[in-house]
């Protein structure tokens, strides 16, 4: 069963956006999604909560992102899921390197701040010392440009900042105020606005993300 875990130091960088609305979308696209909230914070789990869509059946809570208990959680979900995105802390290196040592893939958003591709680095240093510690390639990584304002020169030149990093770079979620909304809904995008272009990009995220676990 693919794991896929988004994760980053970094705070507000639409991990858990990003690991709801991919949830929603891998399930629309045929996958027993699970969604583990390994964020004591449990942003997850409270958008969830604000409605009775996707997410109120696909989110569950790790009880202070501990380790053991994710693990555990993992091990549950064997028979009723086929595929597990976790969503992490921000600044808490030892939650997320366990979910690293899980991981089949490693999502790691990045804004467009420098300051933001700065804690990048730090987060994908993270995920090498996982595949050094598991001696293997897994967690594949990749990077995802996350709240990327329109119109800026630092929009436009994210996707190739981060291609410089020598990561392969993901389809772009960009900065939008449907994305905001969906959460006070309690909903995902694709509940909320099917046919917006917040959407679009999530649902190429997604297919993207699909073909990688496929390959
Ligand atoms: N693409 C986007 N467009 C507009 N708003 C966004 C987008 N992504 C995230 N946000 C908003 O930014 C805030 C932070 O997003 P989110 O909670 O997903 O980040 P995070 O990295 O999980 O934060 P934390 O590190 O605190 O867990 C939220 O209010 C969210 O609604
Ligand atoms: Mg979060």
């Amino acid at each position: 069963m693919p794991i896929i875990a988004v994760a980053g130091r970094k705070g507000g960088i639409g991990k858990s956006t990003i690991a709801g609305n991919l949830a929603a979308e891998l399930a629309e696209l045929g996958w027993r999604v699970a969604a583990l909230d390994a964020d004591p914070q449990h942003s997850l789990t409270a958008w969830a909560m604000q409605g009775d869509g996707l997410l109120s059946r696909t989110v569950e809570k790790v009880k202070d992102g501990d380790p053991g208990a994710l693990r555990a959680k993992v091990r549950l979900l064997d028979k009723t899921a086929d595929l597990i995105v976790i969503d992490t802390p921000p600044g808490m290196p030892g939650t997320t390197f366990h979910a690293a040592l899980l991981a089949d893939l490693m999502l790691l958003p990045c804004g467009a701040s420098p300051l933001d591709l700065f804690a990048l680095k730090d987060s994908l240093a993270l995920a090498l010392r996982a595949r050094a510690q598991r001696r293997s390639k897994k967690p594949r990584i990749r990077l995802v440009p996350s709240r990327v304002p329109a119109n800026t020169n630092l929009g436009r030149g994210l996707s190739e900042s981060l291609e410089k990093l020598g990561k392969k770079v993901l389809p772009p979620i960009g900065q939008r105020i449907a994305v905001a909304e969906a959460v006070a809904t309690g909903l995902t995008l694709l509940e909320f606005a099917p046919h917006s272009p917040a959407r679009a990009e999530f649902t190429e995220l997604a297919r993207a993300v699909d073909r990688l676990l496929r390959r």
